[in-house]
This record gives structure tokens, C-alpha cells and sequence, in this order.
């Protein structure tokens, strides 16, 4: 059961389900609402406070579920509303509290608003919920402006007009399936108000709002705006065309009055890609109450990054009235067994356009390395995040074949390249186009969970899994690792149990080592953490050993390592 407490997210342990890569509870090979309920007593071993799922919305799937079709229903492919307030209920009565994601920005090209708007006129109040223009040039067939889009490569698509013609352009800064909201429209805000409400009535606890910053667009510059803007790049003034723009935070002013509604008050938090001084507005009390820090996601294994990386965000998250947040994965990152099993430096993108072939990962370094790394963000006051499959040791598939892959990122940045090649029934060499794929996208850490040890699709489900699964994740599976003493798992478990014991404060202090490499972190509860990044044996002090991430030698703590001690 819930215990009351109106805090519970502050210190939290936060679990990301991708749901079409959790469990298949029917055998399509997606994952679905079902298959989370079967796992709840998995997620209750996990110690967890709390899940967030992904989107699970009816989508066509054209960004793994954020091109949303309708905001307050269940994909009819992933189950019912029915099942979705059954697995409420079976993960409330775990202890287990649940997050929805909201993606406001943009909708799927699919919603029945976006049909209404193609169907409808230029200047009509169905094309006002969205950002249609007319293309520059003799009969409007250039693009408005040159604005990037997140997928490439334009961040606008020509529509049809009814009768066949060449009509307006609109504006998507992801996928043309995603057509961007306009947050100036009364009538999008209120909706959005109603899906939270939707939500929240339903017993739902908090909401991770997707790319949260993106929602507020400055019209005046936007339509005189000519140069190539791209969509990444952002400027920290709040005064942005496009991103983390001042005004963006009405919305969730208003937002936070209806969250607080409710008993105990819904929480949210922030995906927004902003500088951290920039993203703990969005963190405020009176806004969405926390934020993702997603510093240490693309940080590499380093004692030196960490310690700047924690004490500047723990400073911030206190001045803005929340909590941090620590993110080591999810499902649009290198799972990070991989990031830290290979070379600093290494490009990731380029590795995985050469299927994981170009360098050799060092998976036991990179185990060691994410294992040692999630006990040290778990020891820091804040909220934890794990993304499924995190607790597994699961690496990042890089060699799916180009047929089985989903991801916008690698489908639409591509190129044509002459290539030349020799026909042998022709004898002769012809030159023609070739596609050259510029991103490799997501899909290698979206593959889905591995159960048991053998089976189909390793007790994912009964079918063929969506996007195939390694032989590897067998030995993987939680069935292999819940029987082995020191597997990654365990290590999880454990971890995680002692946690929901040893958090109950959100003060910490640095303790000096005498060794640059080694970063010593205390708790008033006499709950220490010392991680040895790439150091000589470190002697550690007086206390309890109460875990580790890898063995120790005795009481020394090896490089790659992180050791729990009770003072
Ligand atoms: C951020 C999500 O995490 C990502 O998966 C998605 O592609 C974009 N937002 C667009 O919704």
C-alpha cells in the first residue's frame, strides 16, 4: 500500500518502463499494459517508490509512442483503459507509485485535431492549434523558413489541399508525424489541463512532461526568422525563438494549481535540455516541482566530472526549492555498460553505424563501471533514476539490421551517395545511389527486457519480440541473475533495499581521500559512499561494509568500485 507522505518523490528510486519493450503479455511481440501488471511483483523486489512509463498512448508509432494520437486513452495494440486502471491498482497495492508521460509539444499527425486542421482552411480555428504558414516563393514552394528539424531534415512538411493542390506548410520540430502544438491557443492549453485532470482522477501520481522547454514559441521573430535555425541549439537568455523561453513557465504555473488539487498533490518533472541554471526553473515549487539533470548522462566515468557535476547541481536544486535528479540511462541514450566499456571519446553514433564493430567494447570493464556508477547516484540525496534493463546489465544492441529498426533518428537522416558497383552477370561496374544512413538512432537500448534464461524471445512473451533480441541476454535474463550471488541484479536489489533504509535526510558532505581519483561522499546517519574511478587501491576507513559494487580485496577498495560503509 501508498503511505501517505505529500514528499515521497524528493529522495525517490524511479523506475523508466519503455511499456512496448517490458513485457509482452500476449504474445504480438509488443509490449503491453498486461505485461506490466504480471511484472509488478519484479518491480515490488526492486525497492522501488515509484514507475514512469512511457508513453503508452494510441500512436502509429512513428517516434516510439511520442507522436500521440489521442492524450486519454490506452493503445489499443498495448490494452484498455480497463487495463491500465488494473495495473494501477496492482502497482498501488505493491507500494509502487505511477508516473504517465505528458507530451505536450507536439501531437501525432494522426490526432483527430491535425485531421480536422488539413481538412480545414488556411486561418481557420482548426489550423490555429497548430503552426500551418504559407511557403515562401513564387507559389509557395519554399519552405516558411529554414529551421532544422531535431530528425532531419526540414522542420516543415507541405500539405495537400483537399482537392490535391499544394497547400500550407507546417511546422514539427521532430518527425512530419509530430506537427507542434501552438501553446498560444487557448483551446490547447485547456485540453492539455483536461488530459492532466484525466490522469490525475484516475489515481496517476505524477506526469514527466516531455521536451517541456520546446512549448512556447516566439511568433514575431519566428516569421521573420530566414537563417538556418537549428533546433539544438539553444540560447540560456529565455529569450529563444524556439527554446526555454520565459513565458514558457505560465503554463506550468497553471498546471501546479491543478496538481495541487489533488491529496497528495501530483508531481512532475521536467525533460528539458537546458543549462542547469536554466533547468531548475522549471523545477520550482510552484511550477513542476522537479527536473531531469541529465549532466551525468553524457559524462563519461570520471572522479573529477562527477564531483563538479553533483556539487553544482545539489547548490542549484536546493535554491530552486526541489530535490536533483540523477540520470545514468534512458531509452534515448547508450546504455551506459556500453558507453563505459569503450574508450573515452569515442563517438557513439559513428560506433554504432559500425554495428559495434570499430572499437571493442570491454563489457566486464563497462558492468563495472555502471554498476559502480548507480551506487554512487544512489547515495546522493535526490531522486534516482533506473531505466529498464539498467538493473540487468544490459548493453546496447548495435548491430540491429537496418529492417528491424524503428527509430525517426536513423530513418530519416540519410543520404544519397554515388556508389560504384560491380554487376557480375553484366560484367561491368555501374555507378548508381546509395543510401547512407547518418544516424544509427535508439533502438539498441529499446530492446526488449529479457525474462528467463531461454524460450521465446527469453520470456519477453510468446511471440517474436519487436526488435530482436542478442543470444547474450539470455545469461542476462532475471531468471539467470536472480540465482547468482554478485550479479549485476543482486548488486540492484540489494542496493536499492538498503537505500529506501538509508535515505532520510538531503544533506551530504565531501570527505577528503588524498586521492583525486577517489571521491568520499558522507551522510548525517553515518550512511558513507566511496568510489574509486581509476585509482591504485584505496585503504578504506573505519566502518561496517554494508555493499559493494564489485568485490573488495580485503579493505581495499579497487578502481571501478563503489562501497557502501555504516560509521
Ligand atoms: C524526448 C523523448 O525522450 C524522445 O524519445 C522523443 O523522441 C522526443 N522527446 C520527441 O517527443
Amino acid at each position: 500500500m501508498l503511505k501517505k507522505d505529500d514528499n515521497w518523490w524528493r529522495q525517490a528510486a524511479i523506475y523508466q518502463i519503455y511499456p512496448r519493450s517490458f513485457k509482452d503479455s500476449n504474445g504480438d511481440g509488443l509490449g503491453d499494459i498486461k505485461g506490466i501488471t504480471e511484472g509488478a511483483k519484479y518491480l515490488k523486489s526492486l525497492s522501488l517508490d515509484a514507475v514512469w512509463l512511457s508513453p503508452f498512448y494510441p500512436s502509429e508509432l512513428a517516434d516510439g509512442g511520442y507522436d500521440v494520437a489521442d492524450y486519454r486513452n490506452v493503445d489499443p495494440k498495448l490494452g484498455t483503459l480497463k487495463d491500465f486502471d488494473e495495473m494501477l491498482k496492482a502497482l498501488h497495492a505493491e507500494g509502487i507509485r505511477v508516473f504517465v508521460d505528458i507530451v505536450p509539444n507536439h501531437s501525432s499527425d494522426q490526432h483527430e485535431w491535425f485531421k480536422a486542421a488539413l481538412a480545414s482552411k488556411p486561418g481557420s480555428k482548426e489550423r490555429a492549434r497548430y503552426i500551418f504558414r504559407d511557403g515562401r516563393g513564387k507559389n509557395g514552394e519554399l519552405p516558411p523558413n529554414d529551421f532544422v528539424s531535431h530528425f532531419a531534415p526540414s522542420a516543415w512538411t507541405r500539405t495537400k489541399n483537399p482537392d490535391g493542390s499544394d497547400g500550407q506548410w507546417y511546422f514539427h520540430m521532430f518527425a512530419p508525424e509530430q506537427p507542434d502544438f501552438n501553446w498560444d491557443n487557448r483551446e490547447v492549453q485547456l485540453d492539455f489541463l483536461k488530459t492532466l485532470k484525466f490522469w490525475s482522477d484516475r489515481g496517476v501520481d505524477g506526469f514527466r512532461i516531455d521536451v517541456a522547454h520546446a512549448l512556447k514559441k516566439d511568433f514575431k521573430k519566428f516569421d521573420k526568422s530566414y537563417t538556418k535555425i537549428d533546433s539544438m541549439n539553444v540560447k540560456p537568455d529565455g529569450k529563444d525563438i524556439l527554446f526555454d523561453r520565459d513565458d514558457v513557465h505560465e503554463i506550468y504555473k497553471e498546471w501546479r494549481k491543478l496538481f495541487n488539487q489533488y491529496n497528495p498533490p501530483r508531481v512532475a518533472v521536467a525533460e528539458a535540455y537546458v543549462p542547469a541554471q536554466r533547468r531548475v526553473l522549471y523545477a520550482k515549487p510552484d511550477e513542476l516541482g522537479q527536473a531531469f539533470n541529465f549532466d551525468l548522462l553524457g559524462t563519461f566515468f570520471s572522479a573529477k566530472d562527477y564531483k563538479r557535476i553533483v556539487t553544482e547541481n545539489i547548490d542549484l536544486a536546493a535554491q530552486s526549492g526541489s530535490s536533483s535528479t540523477w540520470v545514468l540511462n534512458n531509452h534515448d541514450v547508450v546504455r551506459t555498460v556500453t558507453k563505459f566499456g569503450l574508450p573515452k571519446g569515442t563517438d557513439y553514433n559513428q560506433w554504432l553505424l559500425s554495428d559495434g564493430k570499430s572499437i571493442k567494447v570491454d563489457l566486464d570493464l563497462g558492468v563495472k563501471r555502471a554498476r559502480a556508477a548507480a551506487m554512487f547516484i544512489m547515495s546522493l540525496p535526490g531522486a534516482t533514476y533506473i531505466y529498464q534493463g539498467e538493473e540487468l546489465g544490459l548493453f546496447e544492441v548495435a548491430d540491429l539490421k537496418p529492417e528491424d529498426m524503428q527509430d525517426p533518428n536513423w530513418k530519416r537522416n540519410v543520404v544519397l551517395q554515388p556508389q560504384k558497383v560491380f554487376f557480375k552477370k553484366q560484367g561491368k561496374t555501374i555507378t548508381g545511389l546509395a543510401e547512407i544512413h547518418l544516424e544509427k538512432g535508439r533502438d539498441g537500448c529499446r530492446v526488449p527486457l529479457p525474462w528467463t534464461s531461454t524460450g521465446s524471445s527469453f520470456g519477453f512473451g510468446a511471440g517474436k519480440a519487436h526488435l530482436p533480441q542478442p543470444r547474450e541476454f539470455g545469461a542476462l535474463s532475471m531468471q539467470s541473475q536472480s540465482k547468482i550471488k554478485g550479479s549485476t541484479l543482486d548488486i540492484y536489489r540489494t542496493a536499492l533495499k538498503l537505500r529506501k533504509k538509508l535515505q532520510t535526510t538531503e544533506e551530504f558532505e565531501w570527505i577528503k581521500t588524498g586521492d583525486p581519483q577517489v571521491l568520499h561522499l558522507s551522510r548525517k546517519n553515518g550512511w558513507h559512499c566511496i568510489t574509486n574511478f581509476d585509482g591504485a587501491d584505496f585503504t578504506l576507513p573505519k566502518g561496517e561494509i554494508l555493499h559493494s559494487s564489485s568485490p573488495l580485496k580485503g579493505r581495499k577498495l579497487p578502481k571501478n568500485t563503489t562501497v557502501w560503509l555504516k560509521a
